[in-house]
Order: C-alpha cells, then structure tokens, then sequence
C-alpha cells in the first residue's frame, strides 16, 4: 500500500485525540435523536438492537475507519486511492462527500433550533411557568419561517470556525464544556426520576418488548448506531489521519462507543420518564426532545437558567460534530480538487444551506410537501443515516477487511509492534464477514426480502 508521505498537521496528545472524536459523534445524534428513533420504534426492544448494533457493527467499522485514516493519513478519496490501488472503487469516496452535505443541511435546522431556544431563555423571552405555555413557544419557535433564519444563523457559525481555523479553539472549549454537559445530564436525570410516572417511561426504555423488533426497528437502529459514532462517510478517516502514531485505535474506538451510547442512554433516561409524565407522546418525531424539554425546565426552580446552560451546551456539543461532518467536504475540495480553504469552506456551506433551507421550511412552508409520508427534513434523515451511512461502513469494512495488507494492519493495531493486540484476527474476521452480512441481512430484510 502506498503510504502518504505528506507532512500533516496531528493531535497534539491522545486526550485531544479522543477528545475530538467524541466531540464529533457525541451531539444532536445522542440528546435529540436517539430519543425520538427510540419512541417511535418501541423503546426497549429499539435500545437492545442499537447496543447489539454499535458493538458488534460499531465498533469494529469504527476500527476500519480509524485503521485506513491514520495508515493513509489521508482525506476518504486518497484513502481509498491508496488502500485499493488502480481500482475504481474510491469514486464510492462520492457517497461520503454527499452524505456529509445532506446530514449538514437537516443538522444544521436542529442546532438552530437549540441556539434559539438558548438565546431566547437567556434574554428571558421563553416563559417556563406551565407546560402549557411550554409547547406553545415550542410551537412558535419551531415553524414559519423562523426555523430557516435560525438555519442559517447556525451555518454561518459553522462557516466561521471552518474558516478562521478556530478548530483548535472549538477543541478546547468542547473539552471543558463536554464534562460538564455530562454533569448537567446527570443531574437533569435525577430530576426525570423523581416525576410521577417515571416508572412507566423508564420501563419503556429499559423493558424490551422482543415482539416489537421488526425490520422498521431493525434498519432505525442500525442508522442511528452509524449516525451517533459518526461512521460511513468517512469523518473518522479524516480525523484518525490526524491521530499521532502513538494513538491507540482499537482503545480509542473502545472509549469513544463507550462514551457516545452512554450519553444516548442519559438522554433517553430525562426524556421518557417526562414524556410520560407531562402526557407526550413518545412517537412525537423530530420535534420530541424539544416538545418534551420545556415541560423539564417548568418543574425547576429556575428553569430559564437551567435552559440557557442546556441549550448552549447542546449547541456547543452540536457546532463540534458539524465543524467534523464539513471537514469531509472541505478537505476533499483542497486535497483533490486543489481549492484555497476559503473557497472550499463557501461551496459547501452554499450547497448544505440550500439544502438546509429546504430542511428548515419543511416544518412551515412546505409542510405539506410529503414522498410516502416523510417531509423533506425526514427524508434527508432516512436516506443518509439508514442507508448510506451503512453502506459507506460496509465499503470500509470491506476495504480494510479484504484489500488493506495485514502488515499495514499489524503496524496500525500494535502501534508498530510497541503495543499487543490479541484481536486482531477476531476483527479482520468481523471486518471481512460478521460487518457487511449483517449490514446486507439488514437491507435485505427492510426491502422485504427475507
Ligand atoms: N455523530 C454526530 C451526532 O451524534 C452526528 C454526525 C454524523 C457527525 C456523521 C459526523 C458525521 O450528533
């Protein structure tokens, strides 16, 4: 395999190593949709087959990704230029240059919605004295044309840390902000336990009801494990390739599944027992998390406090994982296609905001405009996380299964023979069958065929 030669610029320490990759996929993934995939796919028997999906699936794709980033050092295309040489194979490189677009454009309407919602709470606009007066606000904030102001807010956000190459900045202030979102989950947890009718929403969550789990459950639960780990479009490529040479990856992958599911399962631990509590309906959608917050922050003393750190912190968690899924289209454009950052940085924040607008009037405007029950918003949703994301984690899969050479594989695992790694044949093995059947058996099963 040929092996990039450039210099590139890395991690300075494993912490920021690890650091940057949980700040990619912890965010909206975990607090806004593992919440609502759950209610609407049957709960329990939902969160059985997203654990069993992000460790037997997950983590070993998760692997792959970081295995071909750091041996390429290189963006998706050279990656697989250089894994599977001569071969045409990389153009699928595409599917995650696409991807990366369509999760921006309907991304970036929810983190505009968690920056108004924080904007507003600070300036004491939302009023969080009934649940009541709650969804109302939510009602006006969410639709019209608001959302499509916020959108754009937030894009341009974005466009400013990719641009000023404020990363590093973004870096540090996620890794103090990150605890203590983690902290504030722990706490808004508690407070969820303490509501009359707990029970039942924890019970939803955590009782599987086996008989739920259908082909709908199955495809969700493997879309979300693939969105929240922020695998299948190469994002973990392009950040391993700035991983030091002492970056343990298996461990990192480890760490990182770790961390991510156990921040869904603290949100779905504050959402479900409020859902039932205030009388919402877990199969409420898109809109769940932030129909069911306001009723949270209504109970607290101090609720408009509660929900500016809330909110800024759900933003901070959110601007960390869209600064990740832009650099996948902002490399490529300066790697391959030789563009100054600038002008990168513009053409994809042009296309992903005019995707985004479509995103955001989906909840106004366009509301009505509807292909098999999905508005524009759901269907960017469906199709990039319940199927290409899967897709483009197959192809890594495969590629670093069968095509990479077991040297580069054995150098990547062991840190060039500094370290041990007993499982490398069990993860070539999952990498080569156990990975792309299941993802395949999965399809098949959704399409109705088995
Ligand atoms: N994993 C991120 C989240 O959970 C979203 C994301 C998806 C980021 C794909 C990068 C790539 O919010």
């Amino acid at each position: 395999m040929k092996e990039s030669t450039k210099q590139r610029a890395l991690f300075a320490t494993k912490f920021a190593a690890i650091a940057s990759t949980v700040g990619s996929a912890v965010g909206l993934g975990n607090i806004w949709r593992f919440p609502y995939e759950a209610g609407t796919h049957g709960g329990g028997a939902f969160l059985i087959c997203y654990l069993a999906f992000v460790i037997l699936i997950g983590v070993p794709v998760l692997c792959a990704e970081y295995c071909l980033g750091r041996a390429t050092r290189s963006n998706i295309f050279g990656a697989y230029r250089a894994a599977i040489s001569g071969r045409l194979l990389h153009k699928l490189g595409y599917l995650g240059i696409i991807s990366s677009l369509l999760i921006l454009s309907f991304y970036a309407v929810v983190a505009g919605w968690t920056l108004e919602y924080c904007i507003e709470s600070l300036m004491g606009k939302l009023d969080f004295s009934n649940p009541e007066e709650g969804h109302q606000q939510y009602l006006t904030l969410t639709t019209g044309w608001r959302p499509v102001i916020w959108t754009v807010i937030f894009m341009l956000c974005n466009a400013f840390i990719l641009l000023k190459g404020v990363t590093k900045g973004i870096e540090r202030v996620s890794n103090i902000f990150m605890p203590v979102l983690f902290v504030l989950l722990l706490l808004f947890c508690i407070n969820s336990l303490t509501l009359p009718g707990a029970k039942e929403g924890i019970d939803f969550l955590f009782v599987p009801d086996f008989s739920k789990i259908s082909s709908k459950v199955l495809l969700g639960a493997l879309g979300q494990a693939f969105f929240s780990l922020s695998l299948g479009l190469g994002c973990m490529i392009t950040y391993a390739s700035y991983f030091s040479d002492s970056t343990k990856l298996a461990g990192t992958a480890l760490l990182t599944a770790l961390l991510d599911s156990a921040v869904a399962i603290l949100a779905g631990i504050i959402i479900f027992p409020a859902v039932f509590s205030f009388g919402v309906s877990p199969q409420a959608g898109p809109t769940l998390v932030f129909e069911v917050l306001p009723n949270i922050f209504s109970q607290l003393t101090a609720g408009g406090v509660w929900s500016t750190l809330f909110f800024l912190l759900l933003f901070i968690a959110s601007i960390t994982s869209t600064v990740s899924v832009s650099e996948i289209s902002v490399t490529y454009l300066c790697e391959e296609r030789k563009l100054t950052r600038t002008k990168a940085v513009l053409i994809s924040t042009v296309i992903s905001l005019a995707g985004g607008v479509l995103c955001a009037m989906s909840f106004g405007p366009l509301r009505d405009f509807t292909i098999c029950d999905r508005n524009i918003f759901d269907i960017f949703d469906y199709v990039t996380s319940n199927i290409f994301l899967p897709i483009g984690g197959m192809l890594c899969s495969l590629v670093v299964g069968w095509a990479l050479d077991r040297k580069t594989l054995k150098t990547q695992f062991t840190n060039n023979g500094s370290i041990r790694f007993r499982f490398l044949p069990i993860l070539v093995f999952f990498l080569k069958w156990i990975c792309p059947a299941a993802i395949f058996l999965v399809f098949l099963d959704s399409i109705g065929i088995i």
